[in-house]
């Protein structure tokens, strides 16, 4: 069985709710549809009953068990404006603005999440990367103990030599463009949680960057090394190294010969990337060039489970996105 197939699998045991805020895309409609056929969790759109329900007729979507929620619904109307209005007045939020913002699915599935009506959404078909998590980063907030919002992408490698049987866990590749020590350590922190909870298994964080143990000197460095620093303090239990080269990471023959003593022992799953720059172009490298499958990004370090969709995702795409977040909550 693929990662991904036991991703559904697992998700579909728990049953939970996860709003779809983009039901004007036809790929949302037609994954509404697999979600419920394959009982991978309960789904909300949210929308205009009858629009929703001619567009998923015109798409041949069928979506007969979705719950459908419109942003006028007098249930939460009122109330969800208030809320926004009180946790954004100290920004210069007016009670107008608060109930226009209401209107927007994004924000409206997100109030929703925070008020424990759904388990998570997953949003960004249509929507910008910014457009989707901004409502998280203002509702739903950060984790207990986490300051950051950020992502991983889970890359399957053809080679299963590498990380778990293959899959290894890459962060931070969309989210956080220029991280600071304190929040590279907390992506490393996330990472490594999410490492044990989606592969099972110990997590082997690599804090990565083109120096190995001091191999070289730049201040671009420092931040990576201090992460570390901070990891391995606040986190004992995990098993961290760096800074460290990509091949002294994850190849054990080069790893003994670079950081003999390292305890990553050259066999990483978890790869810490010191900036955006890196860790995104890393991603695309590797899914490209070693025809591997990128799964993500995965948002992590919100109170309550999120997901970005590309904008040129698939239903696949989107189907596999939602069982993560509903396994995530
Ligand atoms: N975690 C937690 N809080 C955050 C984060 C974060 N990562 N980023 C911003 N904030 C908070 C700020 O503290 C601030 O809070 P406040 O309003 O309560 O004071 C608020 O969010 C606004 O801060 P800004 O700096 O103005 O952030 P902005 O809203 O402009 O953007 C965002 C934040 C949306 C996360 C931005 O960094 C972003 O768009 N990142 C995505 C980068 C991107 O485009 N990636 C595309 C690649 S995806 C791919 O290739 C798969």
């Amino acid at each position: 069985m693929s990662i991904i197939d036991e991703i559904r699998s697992k998700s579909s045991a728990l049953n939970k709710k996860i709003v779809l805020p983009e039901p004007q895309d036809e790929r949302i409609l037609k994954a509404t549809e697999e979600l419920i056929k394959s009982k991978i969790c309960r789904v909300a759109l949210i929308g205009e009953e009858s629009v929703i329900r001619k567009d998923a007729a015109a798409a041949k979507a069928c979506i007969d068990g979705a719950e459908i929620i419109s942003v006028n619904d007098p249930r939460y109307v009122d109330s969800f404006a208030k809320k926004y209005y009180e946790l954004r007045k100290s920004k210069g939020v007016t009670e107008a603005q608060a109930a226009e913002a209401m209107k927007n699915t994004i924000f409206f599935a997100a109030m929703m999440v925070a008020e424990g009506l759904a388990d998570g959404y997953v949003a960004g078909s249509i929507a910008t990367t910014g457009d989707t998590l901004r409502p998280a980063i203002q509702i739903i907030k950060t984790a207990p103990g986490i300051k950051t919002v950020s992502s991983y992408f889970l890359m399957v490698v053809p080679d299963k030599s590498f990380g778990v049987n293959g899959s290894l866990i890459f962060a931070d590749c969309a989210v956080v463009p220029e991280p600071t020590a304190e929040q590279l350590a907390e992506i490393a922190v996330c990472s490594a949680i999410n490492c044990r909870k989606l592969l099972g298994v110990e997590p082997r964080v690599a804090m990565l960057s083109f120096s190995t143990k001091g191999s070289a000197t730049s201040p671009s460095l420092d931040k990576v090394i201090e992460a570390t620093e901070l990891v391995k303090k606040n986190y004992p239990d995990i098993i961290i190294d760096g800074e460290i080269q990509f091949d002294a990471a994850i190849v054990p023959g080069v790893g003994i010969k670079k950081a003999p003593g390292s305890p990553l022992e050259g066999k990483a799953n978890v790869l810490i990337f010191p900036d955006l720059n890196a860790g995104n172009i890393a991603y695309k490298a590797v899914q490209r060039l070693a025809n591997a499958e990128a799964i993500g990004p995965v948002v992590q370090g919100t109170a309550r489970p999120i997901n970005d969709l590309s904008r040129g995702c698939s239903v696949s795409d989107i189907v596999s996105t939602v069982a993560i977040t509903a396994l995530a909550t």
